[in-house]
């Protein structure tokens, strides 16, 4: 899968896709994370990339031609599954987009700034808005950097485990149940004996009970939803 992000600030989005699984999937070969810096697409000497807003008020707007010029070079050299805007009045990321997305070939992730870009691109180009939550950030980079790391660790072959994603929380719409590793006595806080028994069916049924007791107790709405 290849994802391109277009962003004013490419330093934001240098970090996250460098180290762990997100690192492994590129080397792997199993994800081309490509960050194009809208700045080269800046208007006159100081290759400007916002202005003012029509009708005043504050804040600034990301301009439709180096969006418009940066997006359609794009669209040349290959077709995009979908052209995604970052803002917090999109559609809400939740696991099942995350697993939609990441059956997808190319995708192309726009991160806004200021206050927002202008409403053309988003009438011409983009295909999805997304949201990773109701509150507002500085910018479109980290949930961009979310999202992105939401779709990359469903990639087959990019979790060690190949089953491992199957069983998060929410894919199978329940939290995850309480893990522990080493040693199995810490100060006298113990590891649950069911855990250490070796009885994989019992194992299994305590893992399903406490899945189902923690999502009561933190997230009951997920059960009615069934
Ligand atoms: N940009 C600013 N805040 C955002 C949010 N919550 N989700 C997606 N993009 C955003």
């Amino acid at each position: 899968m290849r994802i391109d992000i277009i962003t004013v600030h490419p330093e934001l989005l240098e970090s996250p896709f460098q180290h762990s699984i997100m690192k492994r999937a590129q080397e792997k070969g199993l994800l081309e994370v490509h960050i194009q810096d809208l700045r080269r697409f800046g208007l006159g000497r100081h290759l400007q990339v916002d202005d003012y807003q029509y009708g005043g008020g504050a804040g600034m707007v990301m301009m439709v031609e180096p969006l418009a010029n940066c997006i359609e070079g794009l669209l040349q050299e290959r077709h995009y599954d979908e052209v995604i805007y970052m803002t917090p009045d999109g559609q809400r990321l939740e696991q099942p987009l995350a697993n939609r997305l990441s059956m997808k070939e190319n995708l192309l992730i726009i991160s806004g700034h200021y206050k927002g870009i202008d409403e053309r691109i988003r009438e011409h180009f983009v295909t999805m808005e997304v949201s990773i939550g109701d509150y507002v950030l500085s910018g479109g980079e980290l949930p961009a950097a979310v999202l992105v790391d939401a779709i990359g660790r469903l990639l087959p072959g990019v979790l060690g485990d190949e089953t491992s994603a199957l069983f998060d929380s929410f894919q199978d719409g329940l939290l995850s149940p309480p893990v522990y590793t080493r040693p199995e006595d810490f100060h006298g806080w113990k590891v649950p004996d069911v855990l250490l028994g070796g009885n994989f069916k019992k194992i299994e049924e305590w893992r399903h009970e406490q899945a189902l007791k923690r999502t009561r107790e933190r997230r009951p709405g997920l059960l009615e939803d069934e």
